[in-house]
């Protein structure tokens, strides 16, 4: 695993946005895997300047890692419409190449497993864009999950629910439950880059790079990977030895 720390939390955004171009200039078919969240939205204002002044996006494949369960693409919580406003707007993709679970599946186990076959068929990811929950999740794959999980439905921890409310109007209670690649999808790419910013995440992030490798930290599961690479700001970094 290589840990980059940046001075700032701008650096770190660039230093991220700077790998991401690098492997889309360089490979313009890339398959790209996409995360959602607070700590992507200025990485992805970053992706769209650097679109504006020239990045093409119109070869690339896109895989998100999840979506709520129960929510159409149209609902404006939904990570569809999340990608749609935050980056999709805003950059050359075909929207044909986007993909993101469909939340409102008749059969959600079903549109899981379909997902992972279309992974597949696009050749499997080539660089996994990924942040870092404060319980340690990679996508929705919560504490205890299996380390060699695949696509499937998960139920989100009270405290995931609770970090996600603020996208939910008042009143209205985050969903339960989520379609996420599983931690053996994420191992699969070939490129794992995972950005974490923010001293809300020293603790999750010390667990990842330096604690035992262990489904109470899914995150650790990227200990195993060939090409794991890890961006941080200082604030991030604090609880690193
Ligand atoms: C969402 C996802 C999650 C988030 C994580 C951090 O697609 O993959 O694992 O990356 O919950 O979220 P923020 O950035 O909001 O702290």
């Amino acid at each position: 695993m290589k840990v980059l720390i940046c001075e700032t939390h701008e650096a770190a955004i660039n230093r991220t946005a700077e790998l991401i171009e690098t492997q889309v200039r360089s490979r313009p078919r890339t398959v790209l895997g996409l995360a959602t969240g607070g700590t992507m939205e200025p990485l992805y204002r970053r992706l769209s300047e650097l679109h504006r002044a020239s990045l093409s996006f119109a070869g690339v494949v896109t895989f998100n890692l999840d979506e709520y369960v129960g929510l159409s693409p149209d609902h404006p919580a939904s990570y569809h419409s999340y990608m749609q406003e935050r980056l999709f707007d805003h950059i050359d993709i075909d929207p044909q190449n986007a993909h993101l679970p469909r939340g409102d599946a008749a059969d959600p186990r079903a549109e899981a497993d379909a997902y992972d076959r279309r992974i597949e068929e696009a050749g499997g990811i080539d660089l996994q864009l990924l942040g870092i929950g404060r319980n340690g999740h990679i996508g929705f794959n919560e504490p205890t999950s299996s380390l060699n999980s695949r696509t499937r439905i998960k139920t989100l921890t009270r405290s995931t629910r609770e970090a996600n409310r603020p996208y939910f109007d008042a009143g209205t209670e985050p969903p339960a439950y989520a379609i996420t690649m599983g931690v053996g999808t994420i191992l699969d790419a070939k490129h794992c880059l995972l950005l974490a910013t923010g001293a809300s995440k020293a603790p999750a992030v010390a667990a990842m790079v330096e604690g035992p490798l262990s489904a109470a930290c899914p995150a650790s599961a990227l200990q195993l990977h060939r090409k794991a690479t890890v961006v941080l700001d200082q604030a991030a970094a604090a609880e690193l030895r």
